[in-house]
């Protein structure tokens, strides 16, 4: 077959080839999907997208009257994703549900202690060669509340990485997974895990109910001073309110490994361009903002476990196979 990548960078090229070894024909693009690109895939069976790759009804469209039948995800998340429209124009559609909760997980963790104990600021005093600590004090984990927001495979990891601090855990999920029982984990309503959480951390999928479930009326229900945590999808937080409650003090501070408006940022070098973008330039001012762009899951075992996955998944498609990882029945 003939397999599109779109979105192709250096850092899962390795892995995909090996994935692949020399079964299908691959066409490397670096661009990210979108109505322009789409036409790139004249006459390959399969695209293969990622995250940020816009994969809406009209680029749907372009990609079937091209030829394509089947969307290979090389992710978990499908929100960018129309899939009543691939559904209509008979594109098959499947994702890597799983390829290492762990990694994503122990990012959330990394933003976290990054932020408590201010480590960036630290070694940039240290590198200035200026040894004071004045302004560098964090907290225990230790008896802190952590709020774990959506508790499926990462949220589950993260509740035994953190009890291991020895944090007390709150949860809210719309299904409560019983073994997170053995981690002392609670499972409560939105307000209360809001209202009693000093570390927030957010792991449910973006949809029509997540979507903005960080916003100025919530935020106000929180601790004074507040840590929250997305390594989730950046449509969950409302950043023009997080701005103003970061500006008050009411959230102490903020961790974000996706931006709602990544799609036009990350994955890029931008750093010949004069920033267009007046949100996550303010958030760059804060010394309490800590921005990773979207690399929770950029572990050597996870792009080797997207890869296997995803080309299984097309090794189905070839041979007309259930892989079990489709988004909808056919
Ligand atoms: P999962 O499907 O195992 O868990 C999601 C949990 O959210 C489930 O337990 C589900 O019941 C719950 N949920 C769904 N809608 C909800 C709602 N309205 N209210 C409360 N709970 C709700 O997913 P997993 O693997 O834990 O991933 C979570 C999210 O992490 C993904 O959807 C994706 O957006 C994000 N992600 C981010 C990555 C990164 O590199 N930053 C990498 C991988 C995933």
């Amino acid at each position: 077959m003939k397999v599109v990548i779109f979105s192709a960078s250096g850092f899962e090229r390795n892995h995909l080839e090996a994935a692949n070894a020399g079964r299908h024909e691959l066409r490397w693009l670096p661009a990210g999907l979108d109505a322009q690109t789409a036409l790139l895939a004249k006459d390959c069976d399969a695209a293969c997208l990622f995250v940020n790759d816009d994969a809406k009804a009209e680029v749907l469209e372009i990609l079937a009257q091209n030829g394509v039948r089947y969307l290979a995800l090389r992710s978990a998340g499908f929100n960018h994703v129309d899939l009543e429209a691939a559904q209509r124009l008979k594109l098959r559609v499947a994702n890597v549900p799983e390829y290492s909760p762990y990694a994503v997980a122990e990012h959330a963790v990394a933003l976290m202690l990054a932020l408590n104990r201010k480590l960036i600021r630290a070694n940039r005093r240290v590198e200035d060669l200026n040894f004071l600590l004045d302004g560098l004090v964090g907290f225990d984990m230790n008896g802190k509340t952590a709020g774990i927001v959506g508790t499926g495979k990462i949220g589950a990891v993260l509740a035994r990485i953190l009890h291991g601090f020895g944090c007390r855990l709150l949860a809210y999920d719309l299904t409560e997974n019983p073994d997170l029982a053995r981690f002392d984990l609670t499972y409560t309503d939105l307000d209360t895990l809001f209202r009693n959480a000093d570390i927030i951390s957010l792991h449910v999928p973006l949809n029509p109910q997540t979507r903005y479930m960080i916003n100025a009326e919530n935020i106000a229900k929180m601790k004074r001073g507040v840590m929250l945590i997305n390594t989730s999808r950046g449509g969950l937080v409302n950043t023009k309110e997080v701005v103003q409650a970061l500006k008050s003090g009411q959230i102490g501070s903020l961790g974000l490994d996706v931006y709602e408006e990544e799609q036009a940022l990350f994955f890029e070098d931008h750093s010949n361009d004069i920033l267009q973008d007046d949100t996550i330039a303010r958030l760059l001012t804060f010394p309490n903002v800590l921005i990773t762009a979207h690399q929770a899951f950029l572990t050597d075992t996870a792009l080797k476990n997207i890869a296997d996955t995803t080309f299984a998944n097309l090794t189905c498609f070839e041979y007309n196979q259930p892989c079990g990882h489709e988004l909808f029945a056919r």
